[in-house]
């Protein structure tokens, strides 16, 4: 038997990390800028998180949910305390494409209504309901559409117009959209989609699996936007710095009943102990309000750069924009300087989503990088 081919590799075989850093099996070193899809958010094997996963193993690492499993109510209630959600319940369960099928379910559950409305450029995961909302026809199979899914753009008026004819369950949408290339929706936007549901009695839904965790200088990136309070929050990625879990936080007005979400693996001993030690360090080492400072100082440095024509973002999630494609540049980072960076639905795009402790002076490096990248490449 062999992996079932369905991933496009770079030719590097990481053998060790340590915070923002990997070494390959011949020993060479690389800056790590891009977390893997988002996902170190305390750095590679924080001695934090290796210590509590080791304690954790030593004891108990899984049994399903059919005890009692105390460390999942320290999660929910750590969690509550550092997003500011102390009155949201948590449902637990292993990916981000797992949490945002729950928190359909969930809408569609608690408002009787199958239709979703989701947004152009929007990325969710793979899962049934999830893919439908995603706007990738190449990633939807006839089984998943099936779906009522109506995958809109930004534009208040289409969602009301929509809202008024169909039978809507829930609006997603994310923080900010991640492999769209790092936009950011509208203050006024996202608040306006906000009334629109409590009008037409539909769930917001706000995808925080890429966008949340401290990345964009607040807990979750909607937090930037002042009265906004969605019925359901997704998260994943940077909740487990690699651990594979994911969540639902569910607003106290959707009542929980046995049976209703269920899940064997969701909330095991080891996933909560690695997304504890998450929360502690980001709360020890104050890694949202880093994210928030470096991302101000390199977003400044690469809106100044010859050759970028736009930076977008917020905090440590930041996508930029070439003249030319970024395939060339990301492979010369990686090759010339060994550093990994992120690609984007738009071949321009180049995304950068490193761990959030990640020091002044690797951000430097990238940077110097990036602009000889540039000029070799002929970019300026
Ligand atoms: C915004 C968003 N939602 C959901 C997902 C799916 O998460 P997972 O791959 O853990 O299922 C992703 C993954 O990239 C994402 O960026």
């Amino acid at each position: 038997m062999k992996p079932f081919d369905v991933y496009p590799l770079i030719d590097i075989t990481p053998i060790k990390a340590e915070g923002y850093k990997l070494w390959d099996d011949q020993g060479n070193e690389y800056f790590d800028l891009y977390g893997g899809h988002a996902v170190i958010s305390i750095g590679h094997n924080h001695p934090h998180y290796l210590m509590r996963i080791k304690e954790q193993l030593e004891k108990i690492s899984f049994y399903s949910n059919s005890v009692q499993i105390p460390i999942q109510k320290e999660l929910a209630t750590l969690l509550g305390k550092l997003s500011g959600y102390e009155d949201y319940d948590l449902f637990l369960c292993s990916s981000g494409a797992e949490a945002n099928e729950n928190a359909l379910k969930l809408a569609s559950f608690e408002t009787n209504k199958a239709g979703f409305i989701s947004f152009k450029g929007a990325f969710h995961g793979r899962t049934s309901g999830a893919v439908a909302l995603t706007d990738n026809p190449k990633i939807i199979a006839p089984f998943n559409a099936a779906h009522q899914a109506h995958i809109l753009p930004m534009d208040l008026g289409v969602v009301e117009e929509v809202l008024k004819r169909k039978d809507i369950a829930g609006i997603i949408i994310e923080g900010i959209q991640g492999v769209a290339g790092i936009q950011v929706p509208g203050d006024g936007f996202l608040l306006g989609l906000q009334t629109l549901a409590k009008q037409y009695g539909a769930k917001l839904i706000l995808d925080e699996v890429q966008s949340g965790y401290g990345r964009t200088g607040k807990f979750f990136a909607h937090q930037w936007v002042e009265g906004l309070k969605p019925d359901l929050i997704t998260v994943a990625k940077g909740m487990g710095n690699g651990f594979p879990i994911g969540g639902v936080l569910i607003s106290p007005d959707i009542p929980a009943k046995h049976g209703m979400l269920g899940t064997t693996f969701g909330g095991n001993h080891l996933a909560c102990v690695a997304a504890m030690a998450v929360l502690e360090v980001m709360d020890s080492e104050e890694l949202t309000e880093n994210a928030h400072h470096l991302g101000l100082k390199l977003t400044d440095r690469l809106k100044a750069m010859e050759g970028v024509t736009q930076v977008r973002g917020r905090g440590l999630m930041i996508g930029l924009d070439l003249e030319g494609e970024a395939a060339p540049i990301r492979s010369a980072l990686i090759k010339d300087f060994r550093i990994f960076t992120g690609n984007a639905a738009n071949k321009h795009t180049i995304r950068i989503l490193p761990p959030l402790n990640i020091s002044a002076s690797a951000l430097d490096y990238f940077v110097e990088s990036f602009e000889k990248a540039l000029v070799l490449n002929k970019v300026v």
